[in-house]
């Protein structure tokens, strides 16, 4: 396996930063999650954006252009000879003496690790995940933004434990005024009235792409939807639910744990979704592909 770290591809086990990185340190960077399919980077645009605007949040200058970071994404695939993938990019404020300072760092540490997808058990999508809702609140946006996609992900580590412990895959979290949040690595949608609801961003999440995504095609096969405040009781009492993410795409859940062991069926909702969000997945390959086959090749 090889790896991209800095300026070049490395074989993994050459690929090491060091102690002093405050990546390491600190928690001090930020990452993007990005999926592969058949070759193409799906919403590599938007991904970059996102990783563009948690550097600008936490004041990082990324030390490479765009153009550069495509390259490094696309060389790390070749290396590996990989086309169904997920990739990490991670991006740390870089070595230095310990302190807190980020001008201690005088250049950020870039990282590309590639892995190949191989996909989510099958029950998990015609069965639907068990979900917990954590007792761990989320970050507030005050104190720590999620629109920030950081390597600090403590706050999401205890909840996955929480998860864990509950034998449940995911865990939600409520913010400190006690409304629906997100996932420890996914945005949560639920089904109420025939109406898909979600929270809103002011409640505290990710703006995942997937849930982006999600809530257009909602829209364009006629569905209501409404990004709000949500308390876990409305989760409960819903028919039907989900979570997004990059690598899940649309995830059906089967049930909430903790409360009043509330099952929802894999509904009609969900399955639409999921099935309009890989018609669209095809899409757009197919019109990347077209658009430069060369890279492709
Ligand atoms: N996680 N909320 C959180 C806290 C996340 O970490 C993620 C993504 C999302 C969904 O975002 P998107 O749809 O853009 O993937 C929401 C990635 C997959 C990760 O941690 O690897």
């Amino acid at each position: 396996m090889y790896v991209y770290l800095n300026n070049k591809i490395v074989p993994a086990s050459d690929a090491k930063v060091s102690v002093f990185d405050h990546g390491f340190l600190y928690g001090d960077g930020i990452y993007e999650t990005m999926r592969v399919y058949d070759g193409v980077v799906f919403m590599l645009d938007e991904h970059i954006e996102r990783l563009y605007r948690s550097a600008s949040l936490i004041g990082l200058a990324i030390p490479k252009k765009i153009s550069d970071i495509k390259i490094s994404i696309y060389e790390t695939l070749k290396a590996n000879s990989l086309t169904n993938a997920y990739v990490r990019l991670t991006i740390s404020r870089g070595y230095g003496p310990i302190g807190l300072d980020p001008e201690l760092c005088k250049e950020p540490t870039f990282v590309v690790m590639t892995n190949e997808f191989t996909g989510y058990p099958k029950s998990y999508y015609e069965e639907g995940i068990k979900l917990t809702i954590a007792s761990v609140r989320r970050n507030l946006r005050e104190a720590l933004n999620p629109q920030i996609k950081s390597l600090n992900f403590l706050n999401n580590i205890l909840a996955k434990i929480e998860a864990k412990q509950a034998d449940a895959y995911e865990a939600i979290m409520l913010n400190a005024e006690g409304h629906l949040t997100e996932g420890t690595i996914s945005n949560i949608f639920f089904v109420k009235n025939g109406i898909l609801c979600t929270p809103s961003v002011e409640c505290g999440i990710l703006d995942g792409i997937t849930r982006a995504m999600v809530i257009d095609l909602a829209l364009k096969n006629g569905l209501e939807v409404k990004e709000g405040i949500f308390t876990p009781e409305e989760l409960y009492t819903a028919s039907e639910v989900f979570i997004t993410n990059t690598t899940m795409e649309v995830m059906p859940a089967r049930r909430a744990d903790k409360i009043d062991k509330t099952e929802f069926k894999v509904g009609e909702i969900s399955k639409l979704l999921l099935k309009k969000y890989r018609q669209e997945v095809n899409g757009y390959v197919k019109e990347k592909k077209a658009e430069d086959p060369s890279l492709w090749e």
